[in-house]
């Protein structure tokens, strides 16, 4: 057994544009990390947490990493085991990038290296979802499993959490614009409507079957013919001033699809091969620095590893 474990979770892409709630992808960076240690007091408490202003409580209960890590120790019969958890958010909050799913990921993931459970990665997603349910209110894997297993992932169903570890095309990378401004998911969900037209939900269909035979066939095109979502960006892109402005530069630079990156205001793309990549990532960087907004742009291919120590 273990006595110290310090894990990196990646932050993630969800939504995909064409898959709400049931497409996500990892990256390589950012991301937090995650130190889980042997303690002489029995149970699970937060020890330390840095990189969140204070933001974030210390209250097993309310926070993401500390709810999902108490689940997975009940679900293996192991609450009384004294361990400390020190969470270090090295990714902002309310940015689409799958924040508080990473850190949840990378919670469960470090209890189960220090308590030596010896479960797959699989087994541990319930706790995870569980935990990051916490910050949104709403149990969607769609972020915490790429976060946790890497790579994309497709859930057919959020309830019974069956999901499926799609193939990831060798020159795939993805680039994230996340301008620092803040929208929380549970805000970006609520503007949602609960009303989709059958001509929507036909188009919508179509991209999402199409984007997921794009990744099997390894077929660029037909997974650029698919980046397009007629039913949450319409509604989201509100909250998001430039995303009309940004969407119509980056379609220009060849790149295969952009979107919303989760719930925003991050925005993402995806480009086939590092020289595409490296100018979607400057026109992601010049775009926000003529508006004189705060940024981070982050490229890298796909992240097939996840939540692993470090
Ligand atoms: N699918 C979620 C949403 C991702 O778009 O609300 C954000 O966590």
């Amino acid at each position: 057994m273990n006595d110290f474990v310090k894990v990196f979770a990646p932050a993630s892409v969800a939504n995909l544009a064409c898959g709400f709630d049931i497409l996500g992808l990892a990256i390589e960076h950012p991301g937090d990390e995650i130190i889980a240690r042997k303690s002489n007091h029995s149970g699970l408490r937060i020890s330390k947490i840095t990189g969140d202003n204070g933001l974030l409580p210390l209250d097993i209960e309310k926070n993401t990493a500390g709810y999902a890590a108490k689940q997975l120790m009940i679900t293996h019969g192991c609450q009384n085991v004294g361990v400390e958890l020190e969470i270090h958010k090295k990714m902002p909050f309310g940015s689409g990038l799958g924040s508080s799913a990473a850190s949840a990921a990378g919670a469960v993931f470090a209890i189960s290296e220090l308590l030596s459970l010896e479960i797959s990665k699989r087994e541990m997603l319930a706790s995870a979802v569980l935990g990051e349910q916490r910050a949104d209110g709403a149990y969607h894997a769609d972020n915490v499993a790429p976060a946790l297993l890497g790579g994309i992932v497709l859930i057919r169903d959020n309830t019974t959490l069956d999901i499926i570890e799609l193939p990831v095309p060798e020159q795939l990378y993805v680039s994230v614009a996340h301008p620092e401004i803040e929208i929380l998911t549970k805000e970006a969900r609520n503007i949602l409507s609960s009303v989709v037209l059958l001509n929507q939900h036909v188009k919508q269909n179509g991209n999402l079957g199409a984007f997921v035979a794009g990744l099997y066939k390894n077929d660029y095109e037909l997974i650029s013919r698919s980046m397009n979502d007629h039913i949450i960006e319409p509604q989201r892109k509100k909250l998001i001033p430039w995303f009309d402005d940004l969407k119509s530069t980056l379609i220009k630079t060849e790149c295969l699809g952009t979107s919303i990156s989760g719930s925003g205001p991050s925005i993402f793309a995806l480009s086939k091969g590092a020289a595409k990549a490296e100018k979607v990532h400057q026109i992601m960087e010049s775009f926000f620095q003529n508006l004189v907004i705060e940024h981070q742009v982050y490229t890298s291919k796909i992240n097939c590893k996840g939540a692993h120590r470090i």
